[in-house]
């Protein structure tokens, strides 16, 4: 167990190794899948004949026959609208959100005057969750598992956040709050999106800490702090790949039928939600989010803007 993490003991499933695997019906998106954890994740899917879709900014894959990239800021709500008109949801099996960045040390915020880490983190997965989760599943076999929602963070850590200041501009500006927000926002993403979303299911994923770019943004690229953390990270952790062979065999699962909630830490054992994770505070969260985003896309000239259940 990780970080006061608490094993869910109601929740098997057969670790499968994943060479054994044919993946050949998963047409997945990877938000994220361009660098990090998503990348990984999306090399061992494709190398087993899955359909990837990856969305960021920077596509390293143009090699990968299986992996088709599409390109957007997901710092902006505006893209994150754009984009989900352009996913074909319905024949989604797998939806991934690994986009992730950690807080600056002073507040960062996007043209869209939100703080930038809120933005990229937590608002988008928010937005295109909204946007697609229940379109997802009406083009697949009546026989098929339910679509899956996979939704990465720091789920079952203890983290509750503060969801009265999901913007970081009613108190004091603090990188680590401001990033524990994200963290207990998306774990209350998972637990509002299980029960909203009848035709999905939808899980929390853990990865521990993984040597990878996430923490550039607050440690700085290339300092020498950040080489020293991650010398550490590299020579204690497992690495993105290691996970991602560990983990691709759970989105898959077929014991995961029933289970949408669940969260998983870094080696894909069931871990509880965190304590003190209460109704009120998830809804609080989901609440103040569509205002949140709501406000943004008023803003949005000239364009009929989603209305989003509140
Ligand atoms: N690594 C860890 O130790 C650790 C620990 C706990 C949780 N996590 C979680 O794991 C997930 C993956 O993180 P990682 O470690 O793999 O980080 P990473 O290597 O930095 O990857 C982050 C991904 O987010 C994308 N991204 C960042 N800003 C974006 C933007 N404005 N628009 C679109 N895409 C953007 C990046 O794509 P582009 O570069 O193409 O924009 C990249 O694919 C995150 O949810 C993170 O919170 C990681």
């Amino acid at each position: 167990m990780f970080f006061g993490t608490k094993k869910d003991n109601s929740v098997k499933w057969e670790h499968k190794d994943i060479s054994q695997l044919d993946l050949c019906k998963v047409n997945a998106v990877v938000f994220g899948g361009t660098s990090g954890i998503g990348r990984a994740i999306s090399h061992q899917l494709a190398d087993r004949g899955a359909n990837v879709l990856v969305v960021g900014r920077h596509f390293k894959d143009e090699d990968m026959k299986k992996i088709k990239f599409l390109h957007a800021d997901l710092s902006l709500i505006t893209e994150a609208d754009r984009i989900a008109n352009e996913i074909p949801a319905k024949d989604i099996t797998h939806m991934i959100f690994t986009t992730g960045i950690v807080a600056a040390p002073q507040r960062e915020q996007t043209p869209e005057g939100i703080e930038r880490d809120m933005a990229v983190s937590y608002l988008s997965r928010y937005m295109l969750i909204r946007e697609l989760a229940g379109k997802m599943g009406k083009g697949l076999p009546h026989n098929a598992s339910k679509p899956r929602i996979f939704i990465m963070g720091f789920p079952g850590s203890g983290q509750l956040g503060d969801p009265e200041n999901l913007n970081s501009d009613k108190k004091k500006y603090n990188a680590l709050s401001t990033h524990s927000n994200t963290v207990a926002a998306n774990e209350a993403l998972v637990l509002d999106s299980k029960d909203r979303y009848k035709n999905v299911e939808v899980f929390g994923l853990n990865p521990g800490i993984i040597k990878t770019e996430i923490r550039n943004n607050y440690l700085g690229k290339d300092s020498i702090f950040s080489k020293a953390v991650e010398w550490v990270v590299g020579w204690t952790c497992q690495t993105p790949e290691d996970y991602a062979k560990n983990i691709c065999p759970l989105l898959v699962s077929p014991d995961l039928d029933n289970k949408s909630g669940t969260m998983f830490d870094n080696k894909g054992n069931a871990i509880l939600q965190s304590a003190g994770l209460a109704p009120e505070v998830v809804h609080n969260f989901i609440h103040n989010s569509a205002v949140l985003v709501t406000k943004v896309l008023a803003m949005k000239p000239n364009e009929t803007t989603s209305k989003l259940p509140v």
